[in-house]
């Protein structure tokens, strides 16, 4: 597909013009309201690059962003205020709230907006309309946000964690102003791309996370493409259990067996090796201070805590293993913490990983680590940005993109 770039908006010149910016704000918040904050600013530091471009080129720039999931109502826990917060402090050019998304405030903020500055209006979501499947009700909000702009607006997508959404401010609007895809937007395909057309071999992909009905169509489409397929997390008791094996009380997808089965027989057939934990850590209930022990991935039963022993990580041989592979490996996706690592004693088959993958970098190889969850995990464990090749700052988009999906973000860019 072909887009027009911000490159050519700027060549086009936006000095006196208002420029609508999707970006993506949507980060991990700890704490209560009033006083939440952002503990990983990730997103907020990769929509910076695209800001300062158009307001040291003179645009009024009009940001829209969503964070969490609201239900289409305003909510305090989801104001978009710790984000802007941390977007104030990390900018060199003035940042402003909006106390409305399409409202008086937000109108009346965007119409007074000097050139060189920039003004977020409050979480899209709080309107029903940004996502609503009628696409009538989308594009009447759509077209709210682009009256923002006032004539001789354009709009620039550079949310690349929401071009997956056919929502109205990601999808319907940019069929209601000149439309063009952000530097984020265009760096995160150029990495994908490498992954799915021709990625230097051995290509290792590691997937990790609660659920397998997750990542079905991602395995799907990996299955002949990966050399090899790491699988830990939770969804890694399913793929013991269609084994034949017993897990305990561990999270298991009864419903998933057979198409799981399938992809071990598809696997095998097709040349991707999936290659499974042979050590567990097993917990005796759900809690960051719970006791545990290591067992065989193909005994958990007959572990410590028997039929009630929960898995809460990878063990440490498999740690080693998995680095082993991935040592092997000219390209590496991660996508999926490989265990409960937000407490500290399940987190150390994810730091395995997070470690194995940055001394692939550093011996050459192109890693990429996907995902919102797992950029957290690998930021929240120490690791700095530039220890991979690639942090995307898409957990749904790139597993969607490697998927093979039509990304509707995407498609409302693409000029013929
Ligand atoms: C993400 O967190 O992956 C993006 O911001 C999209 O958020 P969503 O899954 O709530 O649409």
């Amino acid at each position: 597909m072909a887009y027009a770039t911000l490159d050519d908006l700027l060549a086009e010149g936006v000095r006196g013009r208002r420029v609508i910016v999707r970006s993506d704000l949507n980060v991990p918040l700890e704490g209560d309201v009033p006083s939440l904050t952002v503990t990983d600013d990730g997103r907020v530091r990769a929509s910076l690059p695209v800001l300062r471009k158009l307001s040291e080129a003179g645009a009024a720039v009009i940001v829209l962003a969503h964070l969490g999931r609201p239900k289409g109502a305003p909510e305090e826990k989801y104001s978009l205020k710790p984000a802007v917060d941390v977007l104030r402090e990390l900018a060199d050019f003035p940042v402003t709230l909006a106390p409305d998304t399409t409202g008086e405030g937000a109108r009346a903020a965007a119409a007074a907006l000097a050139d060189g500055e920039v003004l977020v209006v409050e979480n899209v979501r709080f309107d029903a309309r940004e996502t609503s499947k009628d696409d009538a009700e989308r594009s009447a909000f759509a077209r709210e946000l682009a009256d923002l702009a006032g004539d001789d607006g354009a709009y620039v997508d550079d949310a690349f964690g929401a071009v997956h959404r056919r929502h109205a401010s990601v999808y319907d609007i940019a069929a209601l102003l000149p439309a063009y895809q952000g530097d984020l937007v265009r760096d995160e395909l150029v990495v994908l791309e490498r992954l799915t057309k021709d990625p230097q071999r051995p290509f290792v992909v590691v997937l990790g996370g609660s659920k397998v009905s997750d990542k079905l169509a991602v395995i799907e489409n990996l299955i002949g493409t990966a050399d090899r397929i790491l699988v830990g997390g939770g969804m890694v008791f399913t793929f013991l259990a269609a084994q034949g094996h017993q897990v305990g009380a561990s999270l298991l997808e009864e419903d998933q067996l057979d198409t799981v089965r399938g992809y071990l027989e598809r696997g095998q057939r097709d040349g991707t090796q999936f290659v499974l934990p042979t050590d567990i850590v097993v917990a005796q209930r759900f809690a960051a201070d719970a006791a545990h022990a290591v067992v065989a991935a193909d005994a958990i039963e007959s572990g410590t805590y028997g039929a009630s022993g929960i898995g809460l990580d990878i063990g440490p041989v498999t740690g080693e293993d998995f680095a082993a592979n991935i040592a092997e490996a000219r390209t590496v996706f991660w996508n999926g913490p490989m265990g409960v690592f937000e407490f500290d004693a399940f987190a150390g088959g994810t730091r395995a990983v997070a470690q194995a993958l940055a001394d692939a970098q550093a011996g050459g190889a192109l890693t990429v680590v996907g995902g919102g969850d797992s950029a957290a995990a690998v930021r929240g464990l120490g690791f700095a940005d530039d220890r991979f090749g690639h942090i995307s700052t898409g957990g749904g988009a790139s597993l969607e993109y490697l998927e093979g999906k039509e990304l509707p973000g995407l498609t409302a860019l693409a000029r013929d």
